[in-house]
């Protein structure tokens, strides 16, 4: 049987505060909702997760680094360092493997700073303002991707 793909789910700065944190922007489930959502979405998909977050840039590339030996795709909300961090960005194309970006808010509805992400050169595919739901559809379209890999 076809070992199953691993996902990595990265999440950035702040995002350990969601369902405090302007509720209004980013909605009120809280980051183990999300995680949970994505544990059970993932299941039904045949596909594993590892759900990580921090505060620490030098971490999440750390984690984007080792993951070129263990995991088939990244899904990344990068939070604040999407419109900061061109070492992020690096670390993601040294991954050279699916990378979907994923925002809970609509980035292109808000300040004009944050409608430029470094990570989006990278990515495949970004997922702009639909929450949670956001996330899923991350895992659906990877479970499609990989799929058609293997077939090829
Ligand atoms: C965010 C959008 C970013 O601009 C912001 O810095 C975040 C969260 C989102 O999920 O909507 O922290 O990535």
């Amino acid at each position: 049987m076809a070992k199953t793909p691993r996902i990595l789910i990265l999440n950035g700065p702040n995002l350990n505060l969601l369902g405090e944190r302007e509720p209004a922007v980013y909605g009120r489930d809280r980051l183990s909702d999300i995680e949970k959502a994505c544990a059970r979405r993932a299941k039904s998909l045949g596909l594993a997760i590892d759900f990580r977050q921090s505060n620490h840039e030098g971490e999440l590339i750390d984690w984007v680094q080792a993951a070129r030996k263990s995991h088939a795709a990244i899904v990344i909300n990068p939070a604040g360092y999407s419109h900061s961090s061109v070492s992020l960005m690096d670390a993601l194309i040294a991954f050279e493997r699916p990378v979907i970006e994923v925002h809970l808010s609509n980035i292109f509805r808000r300040e004009p700073f944050r409608h430029h992400s470094y990570v989006s050169r990278v990515a495949l595919g970004v997922i702009s303002g639909l929450g949670k739901q956001g996330y899923l559809a991350a895992l659906d379209a990877l479970a499609g991707i990989l799929k058609t890999e293997v077939e090829a």
